[in-house]
């Protein structure tokens, strides 16, 4: 008789005990939770938060795991914080108390307009492995604590007021697979205990003030799939180790002051689809070996000081969309292999010292709708080729030696908008050749030696907002075409031979705010 009683005694008071664990348990969490949203400006109707209270009767059972953005496991522990976006929550972190939340793996509290600083108490956060507080205002340092959520898969702290520098012990989370940081004020240099960070695959530092030079450890990231660094501060050479990073698709590290040349190391980055070194103060000539990136679809070296030649294997990276590198000192020829780049929309050549003729092979480019070729010393005719080019809509060819007609038929397509040729040597009726360009938006053929008659010539172009014929041979007289022109800002057809009277329809082109009709053979006007 006694014994079973103590059994059942016993058992009574585990059954107790269990209970009374669990009641504390998320009790505890209750009152932390309440604490915080009593923290929280509560100017919102309806409050965000309204399903966040306890009635008196509730007082043995009281839970969390039915409060909005709250999730529990099944013995009733508080396991995902989920408050993100429509949650508009106002307030700080402080009364935050996260050693109340033991078995918590998921906090998102993003989209949200908390102020302050992350609290080092962060740190007691042991089981979380995802972390997001995105699109806030927090300010003041990333605390070290964070080192702690050694447990941490994903750390997104983006588009906040953090500053400081990155603490070196991020290097201890070895488990972080995203490393997301971008659009804040952190400074300093990255800690070389990155490199520790093997399981990564996604780092963003862009847009920060954060300087240095990239640590070469970065190497030791070989599941890094997306490295991010752009818009920062960032000095010295680009270290050759990147090219040690195997699974690497997206490499931007634009807008920095990084120098020296393109490490060759680059060309073992065989997956990657995205380059973008625009902006920075890379010197040297595009290595050769940059022909082994099959898999590069956008190539942006733009805005540096490369020199040396465009290397002819850069016909080998097959499906290349877009292809940047203006703005430098890249001498010699355009190599013929340009025209083995089949899915090119767009090449940017623009200021650069290339010389010699633009290779017929171009006009297999069918894609191709940006060509800008100005401000080099390219010479010869133009391969009558490019009018294959049928959905070319800005072509851009200035101050550059070109020479011979310009008669092809650049309009098949109809899609051309920008079209500038000037400060060349072209000849030829180009009004002609243009008249079913329809959707000219800007022309500039200033500085040639084209020839015609305007007034028979010249095309129907609703969208035309500028055109400067100057300093050409165009004669006859100004068409009252002009006049059906509405968007025309702009018209200088100065220094040629027109004759006759302006056309009153002219006064039809309402936008126009600057006409320069100037050393022509009008009448009524000086010349
Ligand atoms: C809640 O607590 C009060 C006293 O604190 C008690 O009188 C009441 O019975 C409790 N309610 C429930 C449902 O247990
Ligand atoms: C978090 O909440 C948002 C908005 O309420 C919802 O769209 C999203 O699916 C939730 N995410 C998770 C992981 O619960
Ligand atoms: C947090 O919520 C936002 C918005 O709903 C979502 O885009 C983001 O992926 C979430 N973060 C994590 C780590 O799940
Ligand atoms: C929480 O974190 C702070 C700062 O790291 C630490 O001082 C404190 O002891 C921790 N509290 C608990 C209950 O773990
Ligand atoms: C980083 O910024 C903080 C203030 O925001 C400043 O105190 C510190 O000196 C800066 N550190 C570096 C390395 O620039
Ligand atoms: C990381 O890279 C550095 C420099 O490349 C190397 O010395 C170090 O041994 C590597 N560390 C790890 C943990 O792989
Ligand atoms: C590319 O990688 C291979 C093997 O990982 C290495 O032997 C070679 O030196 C690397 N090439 C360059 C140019 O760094
Ligand atoms: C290109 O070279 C010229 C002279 O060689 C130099 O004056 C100019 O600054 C260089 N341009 C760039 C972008 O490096
Ligand atoms: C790359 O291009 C060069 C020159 O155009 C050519 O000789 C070579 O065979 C190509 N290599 C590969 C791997 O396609
Ligand atoms: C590319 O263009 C060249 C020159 O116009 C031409 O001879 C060649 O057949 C074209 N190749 C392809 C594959 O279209
Ligand atoms: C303009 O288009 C018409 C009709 O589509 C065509 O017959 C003519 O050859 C074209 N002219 C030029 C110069 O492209
Ligand atoms: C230009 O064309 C118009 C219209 O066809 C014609 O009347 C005029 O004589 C031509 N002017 C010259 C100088 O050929």
């Amino acid at each position: 008789m006694a014994l079973p009683t103590l059994i059942k005694r016993a058992f009574t008071f585990s059954l107790v005990y269990f209970s009374l664990f669990v009641a504390s348990d998320s009790t505890q969490e209750v009152d932390a939770l309440l604490r915080w949203k009593s923290s929280l400006q509560n100017d919102q109707n309806p409050s965000p938060l309204t399903s966040w209270s306890v009635s008196d009767h509730e007082n043995v059972t009281k839970s969390p795991c039915s409060w909005s953005g709250i999730s529990c496991n099944n013995a009733g522990s508080v396991i995902g914080i989920n408050l993100t976006g429509a949650s508009n929550l106002k307030g700080t972190l402080d009364e935050f108390s996260f050693s109340s939340f033991p078995h918590l793996t998921y906090l998102n509290l993003s989209i949200n307009h908390l102020l302050g600083t992350i609290p080092p108490h962060i740190g007691n956060l042991s089981n979380l492995k995802y972390l997001d507080l995105s699109t806030n205002q927090l300010s003041g340092e990333i605390p070290r604590e964070i080192s702690l959520l050694t447990h941490l898969e994903v750390m997104r702290l983006v588009k906040n007021h953090l500053d400081g520098s990155i603490p070196r012990e991020v290097g201890q989370i070895t488990s972080l697979n995203e490393l997301l940081l971008f659009n804040n004020h952190l400074n300093g240099s990255i800690p070389e205990e990155i490199g520790y960070l093997t399981s990564l695959f996604n780092l963003d530092l862009s847009k920060n003030h954060l300087s240095g030079s990239i640590p070469a450890s970065i190497g030791n990231l070989s599941n890094l799939e997306f490295l991010y660094l752009g818009n920062n501060m960032f000095f010295g050479s680009i270290p050759g180790e990147i090219g040690n990073l195997k699974s690497l698709s997206r490499l931007k590290l634009r807008k920095n002051d990084l120098s020296g040349s393109l490490p060759s190391s680059i060309a073992n980055l065989t997956n990657l689809k995205f380059l973008n070194l625009r902006i920075n103060h890379l010197s040297g000539s595009i290595p050769e070996e940059i022909g082994k990136l099959k898999s590069l679809r956008l190539m942006r070296l733009s805005e540096n000081q490369l020199t040396g030649g465009l290397p002819p294997c850069i016909g080998n990276i097959s499906n290349l969309q877009k292809l940047s590198l203006g703005y430098n000192n890249i001498s010699g020829s355009i190599p013929h292999e340009i025209g083995n780049l089949k899915s090119l929309r767009s090449t940017r050549l623009g200021f650069n010292q290339l010389t010699g003729s633009v290779p017929p092979s171009l006009g297999n480019l069918s894609d191709l709708k940006f060509l800008y070729l100005h401000q080099n010393q390219l010479s010869g005719f133009i391969p009558q080729e490019i009018g294959n080019l049928v959905k070319l809509t800005k072509l851009q060819l200035y101050v550059n030696h070109f020479s011979g007609n310009f008669s092809h038929n650049i309009c098949q397509g109809g899609l051309l908008e920008y079209f500038s040729v000037r400060d060349n040597h072209f000849k030829g009726q180009i009004l002609k050749t243009l008249k079913n360009c329809t959707r000219l938006y800007r022309v500039h053929l200033e500085r040639n030696q084209f020839t015609g008659n305007i007034t028979e010539e010249f095309g129907f172009y609703t969208n035309l907002s500028l055109l400067d014929i100057s300093h050409n041979k165009f004669y006859g007289q100004i068409s009252s075409n002009f006049g059906k022109c509405p968007q025309l800002g702009t018209l200088n057809i100065s220094r040629n031979d027109i004759s006759g009277i302006i056309p009153p329809e002219i006064g039809n082109a309402i936008q126009l705010h600057h006409l320069d009709l100037s050393s022509n053979h009008l009448l009524g006007l000086e010349s």
